[in-house]
């Protein structure tokens, strides 16, 4: 890293507060680790004698890897926790845990939850007791999940400017959300940064799974068919029917949501020429994206969002190691 970076967040929690600098500070400096992971030796120091806890209270395999990768490239030591092994099983409690990990010398850790708020409520914790340790939101209940964002806007602006991704790219640029719209936190994050990007945000789904309150937002329109959603769009996410959170019966049938949202290349014929795909994973094919499309490798960026999650979630644990200033 040669640039100097200025960064004063301590956590990061949501995307709701970011500012353009914060995000393009995040870009940028995934751009650098970006460089690092084509080299033959694929680790910096960054984090050396710094320790990572990935604490994963829900099942993941992408985001918990990539943590867990990124941390490993910047030569940090890390710890995993799996729930169904741990003390939780005895009845301890989510702070007692994490007070645990702060003892053993943990400096950041990486939180996944069900329930929104368990990152924040450890963050409040951790500063509490002034234990210096960093929080990264990795996804909580419905709320947020920021890296998922983040790895998607790098994707996106990096579509358009592969040397400096900025923001500023994404400026009146067509982005289509469709699918489980309700559910998704990811979708929820998406919208503070595209938003904050300039971008055009069109969202579909059933009316059961699409809050009417996320109308407020300016630059984003609501659909409740297909087409209008993602004709002329430059860029398509497909989002996961989140089964496991819905709790009522929310769709007639998987057969006629497929009918109505299901991404295939055909459909996608009324978006730019150049329109490009992206879903955050884990993918149901044959649901929400036809498996055709989602490997198409001329419209699909799934494999280009895991592989720019390792130098997004890079940048985010060197960022908030509080190191950002020594760059
Ligand atoms: C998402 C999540 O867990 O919120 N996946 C991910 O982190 N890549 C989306 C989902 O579960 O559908």
């Amino acid at each position: 890293m040669t640039q100097t970076v200025t960064w004063t967040r301590r956590h990061l929690l949501s995307l709701a507060t970011f500012s353009p600098t914060e995000y393009d500070t995040v870009l940028q400096t995934a751009a650098s680790f970006r460089e690092v992971l084509t080299r033959r030796t694929k680790k910096v120091p960054a984090l050396q004698g710094q320790v990572v806890a990935n604490l994963f209270f829900e099942p993941s395999t992408r985001t918990r890897s990539s943590f867990e990768l990124a941390a490993k490239r910047l030569s940090a030591d890390t710890l995993n926790f799996a729930p169904g092994t741990s003390s939780l099983t005895k009845g301890e409690t989510i702070l007692d845990t994490a007070n645990t990990y702060w003892a053993m010398g943990a400096n950041i850790m990486v939180v996944r939850h069900r329930q929104a708020g368990v990152p924040q409520a450890i963050a409040q914790a951790m500063d509490q007791l002034q234990t210096g340790v960093r929080l990264l939101n990795a996804g909580d209940g419905q709320h947020a999940h920021p890296s998922q964002a983040l790895l998607d806007l790098f994707t996106l602006c990096t579509q358009l400017d592969w040397e400096q991704p900025h923001c500023q790219l994404l400026q009146g640029k067509k982005i289509a959300i469709i699918g489980d719209i309700l559910h998704s936190r990811v979708a929820r994050s998406n919208l503070w940064s595209l938003v904050a990007a300039g971008a055009d945000v069109h969202l579909a789904g059933p009316p059961t799974l699409l809050p009417v309150e996320f109308a407020a937002f300016s630059g984003v329109t609501l659909h409740w068919e297909l087409s209008p959603a993602i004709a002329d769009a430059d860029f398509v996410m497909a989002l996961r029917l989140q089964q496991e959170r819905m709790s009522a019966h929310l769709l007639p049938s998987l057969r006629e949501y497929r009918q109505q949202f299901g991404l295939t290349r055909d459909r996608l014929s009324v978006c730019q020429p150049t329109v490009k795909l992206l879903h955050p994973g884990p993918m149901n094919r044959g649901v929400e994206v036809s498996s055709e499309l989602a490997d198409a490798p001329d419209i699909s960026l799934v494999p280009q969002q895991v592989t720019n999650g390792v130098a997004v979630r890079m940048a985010l644990l060197y960022l908030l190691s509080n190191r950002g200033e020594q760059a």
